[in-house]
């Protein structure tokens, strides 16, 4: 299956070959080759922590090799070998890359952003013609975007599209991207999809990093599997399937489906009651919403992501105060009660956005594991903090949830992305049983937990939320994949533009019957 011809250029676009990079204590890449062709869209697969991002930040200048070389292609199949010092000397070489957590400056425009660091950048700068700029490209790509909107007022799948935008305005030809599609609702990856393809279509090398396999499979040519830090294949898509794939990275087979016991439900621990709330924009986001959980129960959420799931969230762990209702926990009205006091009785969170509310990447993984529990025996003895025993029980977190990390007083930022939410993941998970030994009903309020997890991973973390289950916590899981609703939820509610569509059981409903509430439709 080639594509080349015609766009016309020929061969490579770029060969890194012997590429070795470690950090203190970790080998990240160990001696890895990589060829990626022209027109061709290349999938690059690996565990969590298997040197993906690592890579592909020294082909776009961000760490430099210890060992290897890098080699970038000609139209017309020749090679030749660059040092590439810097993100802007890999744009100089048409290197553009898009990372997994977005660089966005959320209070400038599009525009703006898009020409912030830009080389040569004319003394008197005319956002009017770079807005015509990258609307023309937006254009060309069917990819619509306001040049002129603020970052923060877009949706998590438009700023994903102004960072393509970015790196094309900059003239990349051979474009990377992490995780691209992590963070979509599956409307927003098909539509990043079908821009990649009409890329390749062009002429452009495209590298992207996904865990999705169904994806990997629908839309790359080629696909290199990685793991511990090694090139163990590359090969053609159409030679390959997902479960080989699956096999490939995590070097055994994995379980799709996890035993999930009946369900034995207590009391309703986590109640809303005629929830209304407003957003920035002043528009209803959550309208009269009733919800209960009870102990030993996982509530399922349902929906396309934007139609209030964030705020559903927030109410529920205190970061929101709602224009109307109550939130009740446990019998206790916690109504306008700060953050804290959620926390205090038992109410653990694992936000969607991992970075900036989940964690504090300059500080000691074990600080940021210790959050939740400092503050009581005990690791609090008095108004003293016994740092022993703090990385003791962060040890404890890194081994139950399988933390990548050379150690607990790594930076947090230091860890890849999903050993990040693996981390988040452990200590909100154990932070009910914090909850518990002083008395009080555990509620743990999970968004994506597994987005961005690889497929060993994802089969761990649901076991530990089934765990969780049967230790009487209420859990209330947010989540786009109706397998995985399906798979573990006891009940499914959805939500369409802020309101309760329906609740269903797994056993009697269908994945038809939630896309049509999910679009809208009630429950009949
Ligand atoms: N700046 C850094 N300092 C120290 N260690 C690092 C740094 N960046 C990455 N590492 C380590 O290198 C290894 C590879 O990390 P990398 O981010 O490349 O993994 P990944 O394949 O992208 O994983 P994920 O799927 O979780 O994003 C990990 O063990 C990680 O902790
Ligand atoms: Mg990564």
């Amino acid at each position: 299956m080639s594509r080349t011809g015609s766009h016309g250029r020929r061969g490579l676009a770029v060969a890194l070959r012997g590429i070795t990079k470690s950090f203190p204590g970790v080998l990240a890449n160990d001696h890895v080759d990589l060829e990626v062709r022209w027109g061709e869209i290349h999938a690059l697969l690996g565990e969590n922590g298997a040197g993906k991002s690592t890579l592909m930040s020294i082909l776009s200048g961000l760490y430099q090799p210890d060992e290897g070389e890098i080699l970038v292609g000609d139209d017309e199949g020749g090679l030749r070998p660059v040092t590439i010092t810097s993100p802007r000397a890999a744009i100089h070489l048409g290197i553009g890359m898009v990372h997994q957590h977005f660089k966005l400056v959320p209070t400038q425009t599009v525009a703006e952003n898009v020409i912030l660091g830009v080389e040569d950048m004319p003394f008197v700068l005319d956002l009017d013609a770079v807005a015509r700029d990258v609307a023309e490209i937006a254009d060309r790509l069917r990819m619509p975007v306001d040049p002129t909107a603020p970052i923060w007022q877009l949706s998590v799948g438009e700023q994903q599209r102004v960072e393509i935008l970015k790196a094309l305005y900059r003239g990349a030809e051979i474009l990377v991207l992490d995780e691209p599609t992590a963070v979509l609702t599956p409307q927003e990856a098909d539509e990043v999809a079908a821009i990649l393809r009409s890329l390749a279509a062009e002429g452009k090398a495209i590298v992207f990093i996904s865990h999705k396999l169904d994806e990997v499979v629908e839309i790359a040519d080629r696909v290199t599997v990685l793991r511990k830090g090694r090139n163990v294949a590359t090969m053609d898509v159409a030679d390959t399937d997902k479960h080989r794939l699956a096999e490939l990275m995590v070097g055994r087979e994995v379980a799709t489906t996890i035993p999930k016991p009946p369900a034995e439900p207590g009391p309703t621990v986590l109640a809303l009651e005629g929830v209304v709330v407003r957003n920035e924009r002043g528009l209803v986001a959550l309208d009269h919403v009733d919800l209960e959980v009870a102990a030993g129960e996982i509530l399922g959420i349902a929906g396309v992501a934007g139609n209030g799931q964030r705020e559903l969230t927030e109410v529920a762990t205190g970061l929101r105060r709602p224009d109307a209702g109550r939130v009740v926990v446990d019998g206790k009205d916690l109504t306008g009660a700060s953050p804290v006091a959620f926390l205090d009785r038992g109410v653990a969170h694992v936000p969607a956005d991992r970075l900036g509310r989940g964690l504090a990447g300059n500080l000691p993984l074990a600080d940021n594991l210790a959050m939740r529990a400092y503050r009581h025996p005990p690791i609090a003895v008095g108004p003293a903090i016994r740092r022993d025993r703090m990385r003791a029980f962060a040890e404890t977190i890194i081994e139950r949830f399988r933390v990548d990390a050379p150690g607990p007083d790594t930076p947090a930022r230091n860890l890849s992305g999903g050993n990040q939410q693996k981390a988040i993941l452990g200590r909100e998970i154990t932070a009910g049983s914090w909850a518990a030994a002083r008395g009080h009903r555990p509620v743990l309020v999970a968004a994506y937990p597994t987005r961005g997890l690889d497929v060993g991973a994802i089969e761990h973390v649901r076991a530990r939320l089934l765990e969780q289950r049967a230790a009487g916590t209420a859990v209330l899981l947010v989540s786009e994949e109706l397998d995985e609703l399906l798979m573990m939820s006891d009940r499914i509610a959805v939500l369409h533009g802020g309101r309760i569509m329906g609740v269903v059981t797994p056993e009697e409903t269908t994945i038809e019957e939630l896309g049509l509430m999910m679009a809208g439709e009630a429950h009949r």
